[in-house]
């Protein structure tokens, strides 16, 4: 077995100032988000989603986010999958950006809606025609007998379904995370991380909150 305890590496980034932050967490997001796309790093775009069930069990899965903007984070996925009936009825959920290239993670906390047909037409229909075979062919999240099975039901559907666009099953489409929180993590010297979190903040009126957690 590898050796794991001996695996660390010194974090090196300079260090983060409340004056060094956006006014905004968006403004900050699109900053960061532009430093991992120029680094090159495989997936920027992808996150950990964090849902829990009725009882509080918690459960965590990578999805691409689509779109953001200051009300929230999108991505696309089944309505009907695990993560489908946990939001229904536990809707709040928890990302991780892993951007390790850059000794970078953001994490977000908040409810999470549903974003609408029109919206998520707009993640789907760009979706190669193969993508979207797939998303109806498997039912997301279901035990299945074979990878057989799973073969056999797309070539079935892409027999039946005239060329071009497939239709958009309604249970796929988009959820939208609405922050209430958004914390920039960026690792320093000694272990001496950097954590500022914009919190919403109600009293405000709508207002935003930047907090530095310790690390
Ligand atoms: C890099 C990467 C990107 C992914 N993107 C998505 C996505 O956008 N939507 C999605 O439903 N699943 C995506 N998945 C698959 C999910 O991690 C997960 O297997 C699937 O959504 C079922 O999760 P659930 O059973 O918890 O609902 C992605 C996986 C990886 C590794």
């Amino acid at each position: 077995m590898p050796d794991l305890s001996r695996m660390r590496r010194d974090y090196d980034q300079p260090v983060l100032r409340e004056d060094d932050l956006a006014a905004t967490w968006v403004e900050q997001f699109d900053r960061w988000f532009a430093d991992v796309v120029a680094s090159g790093a495989a997936d920027p775009n992808a996150v950990v989603v964090a849902t829990a069930d009725a009882d509080g069990a918690p459960d965590a899965r990578i999805v691409l986010v689509k779109g953001y903007d200051e009300a929230g984070f999108v991505f696309g996925t089944s309505y009907a999958s695990a993560k489908g009936a946990q939001l229904a009825v536990n809707p709040r959920a928890a990302l991780v950006f892993p951007w390790h290239a850059l000794q970078r993670q953001v994490r977000v906390t908040g409810r999470v809606e549903r974003i609408g047909d029109t919206a998520s037409d707009a993640l789907w229909d760009p979706r190669p025609r193969e993508a979207q075979l797939a998303a109806v062919a498997s039912v997301q999240s279901t035990v299945v007998d074979s990878r057989d099975e799973l073969e056999a039901r797309v070539r079935l559907l892409d027999s039946e379904t005239p060329e071009g666009s497939v239709p958009r099953p309604p249970v796929w489409g988009g959820y939208r995370v609405v922050p209430e929180t958004v914390e920039f993590w960026q690792g320093g010297p000694g272990r001496l991380h950097d954590r500022l979190r914009f919190v919403r903040d109600d009293e405000e009126g709508g207002g935003w909150l930047v907090q530095r957690l310790a690390p």
